[in-house]
């Protein structure tokens, strides 16, 4: 009897049940793949089953292939699991995709992740008339907002007033700026979505800050990348993927909570939010079946947007100071183009942007070498597509590379160090066209002005209050850590007050 028990806890020690894991998804894969077309970009050989998965260099993805590049081209093939991969490199290419033939790749691949938890709604990852519906009503919302009582320019004012503030509290000791930065970029959004600002002693609201923070690191590890290759087995595998999943339902509830509220002291006559703005809608909508707007959507995309709004503008930040501090010969001409312009009591708008070239330039430089979305956000075709005389079927994920873009030896006289003068001319801001770190076409960044607003209002702010520096005997480093955006690693920084 006991050795019967032993038997059978053999047969279901953990790697076995890999083993048998790994031999029914093999099965299950070999029956889903697709058949590609004749004409279709070539690409390195995949593994059968699974596909060009240990092919990826899961620490910096965006770099591991350029072997490919040579040896292809501008366009060429690989195969994550069962989904069929074209990677398009180069302005003209990037363009014909994105703009020319836009409307064939306006659709976003969905993730099995992301399927299990949005199901297909949202407005970042959805598609169809969910997308077009959520966007457009997004768009004129917050364009509203932006021209209310409060100008969206004043938010973000008074905002950098609170960071600076907790900022000088420091005393110019070393510290991690990651969140309370995070928490300062983020009450932007949170002001226009909930209608209020967090303090960054909200033990909440820091505990949401972290959520999403680990979520964003998480949707790229391994496990993840094998549930999404292998979502049916993956499902009851234990690993990281899991407390993925629990970890977005917390950031589902935390935005539901706040509907709750609105929906409690909800005021038909006052519009105070985007929430209360997305109420009214799905008020407008009741009785109509096939309306897109209802308290699901109203979740997502209310996530999507505080997800999106977060961690894209306050991780280009963190690159903004580390930057500063690294190369204080540019920090000082910063500092001496503010001090020119704005003095020490004149509070920096986008108005006095336009008398800053150089500061502008250094917000731009910070973008190119930040290079936060390194392959951008995938697009799907939503047709049989071809491109640069290539067949791509419907169901193809498209992925341009903005790396390329960035760091292209013709483009930039510099590519790959950090220098201003890439954006000017004759001591005048010069707009580039192969920087689009927001992307361009129908899906383009939808808040790129938002962005642009709250990095040079920002970064104006603290320079102009403060010098930032390594603390003493130690070293700042450049390196970078892969998530859903490009991040520094944690560093300290002292901020010493300059009046
Ligand atoms: C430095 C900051 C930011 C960068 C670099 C950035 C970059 C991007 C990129 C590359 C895309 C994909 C565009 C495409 O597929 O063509 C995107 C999409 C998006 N971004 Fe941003 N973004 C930033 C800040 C923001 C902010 C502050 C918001 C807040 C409103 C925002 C909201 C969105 C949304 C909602 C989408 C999805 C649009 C769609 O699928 O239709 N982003 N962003
Ligand atoms: C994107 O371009 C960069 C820079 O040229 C290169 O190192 C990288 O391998 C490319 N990535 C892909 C996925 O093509």
């Amino acid at each position: 009897m006991g050795s019967l028990v032993a038997a059978v806890w053999r047969a279901l020690h953990p790697s076995t049940l890999l083993l048998g894991a790994v031999v029914f998804l093999v099965l299950a894969n070999f029956f889903r793949r697709r058949r590609l077309p004749k004409n279709y970009p070539p690409g390195p050989r995949s593994v059968p089953f699974f596909g060009n998965f240990f092919q990826l260099d899961f620490k910096q993805p965006h770099l591991s292939l350029q072997k490919y590049v040579k040896k292809y081209g501008n366009i060429f093939s690989m195969e994550f699991g069962a989904w069929p991969t074209v990677i398009v490199t180069g302005l003209p290419l990037i363009k014909e995709a994105l703009i020319h033939q836009g409307h064939k790749f306006v659709d976003r691949p969905i993730s099995p992740i992301r399927e299990r938890i949005f199901k297909k709604n949202g407005l970042v990852l959805s598609n169809g008339q969910i997308w077009k519906e959520q966007r457009r009503f997004t768009l004129t919302t917050l364009r509203n907002f932006g021209l209310g009582k409060r100008s969206l320019e004043e938010r973000i004012q008074e905002e950098v007033c609170h960071l600076a503030q907790a900022i000088k509290e420091e005393n110019g000791q070393p510290f991690n700026p990651h969140f309370k930065i995070n928490n300062a970029i983020s009450n932007i959004i949170c002001s226009i979505t909930f209608g209020k600002r967090f303090e960054y002693q909200d033990e909440q609201f820091q505990e949401m800050l972290m959520l999403l923070d680990e979520v964003i690191r998480l949707e790229t590890s391994v496990w993840a990348h094998l549930y999404t290759t292998f979502p049916r087995i993956m499902h009851f595998i234990p690993g990281s993927h899991q407390a993925l999943f629990s970890k977005w339902e917390k950031l589902k509830l935390f935005i539901s909570r706040e509907i709750e509220k609105h929906k409690r002291d909800w005021n038909p006559e006052e519009t105070r939010d985007f929430i209360d703005a997305y109420l009214e809608e799905i008020e407008k909508h009741t009785g109509d079946a096939t309306s897109t707007f209802h308290e699901e959507n109203l979740i997502f995309t209310t996530l999507d947007l505080f997800l999106a709004g977060t961690e894209t503008t306050s991780t280009t930040l963190r690159w903004a100071l580390l930057y500063m501090a690294f190369y204080p010969e540019i920090q000082e001409k910063v500092q001496a183009e503010i001090d020119g312009v704005l003095g020490q009591s004149q509070v920096p708008s986008m108005t006095s942007r336009e008398f800053m070239p150089y500061t502008n330039a250094v917000v731009h430089e910070v973008q190119r070498m930040g290079n936060i979305l390194p392959l951008n956000v995938p697009r799907e075709a939503t047709v049989d597509a071809t491109l640069a005389g290539y067949d791509l079927p419907k169901g193809t994920m498209l992925v341009t590379n903005l790396t390329a873009l960035h760091r292209d030896p013709a483009e930039w006289t510099t590519p790959d160090t950090f220098n201003p003068e890439h954006f000017l001319e004759n001591g005048q801001f010069k707009k580039r066209e192969a920087f689009l770190p927001f992307s361009i076409g129908k899906r383009v960044c939808l808040g790129e002005q938002l962005a642009k607003a709250e990095l040079f209002i920002f970064f104006t702010t603290l320079l102009q209050k403060f010098t930032f520096k390594a603390p003493d005997n130690e070293k700042l480093s450049l390196d970078f850590r892969m998530g859903i955006t490009i991040s520094p690693v944690n560093y300290r920084i002292c901020a010493i007050p300059r009046a």
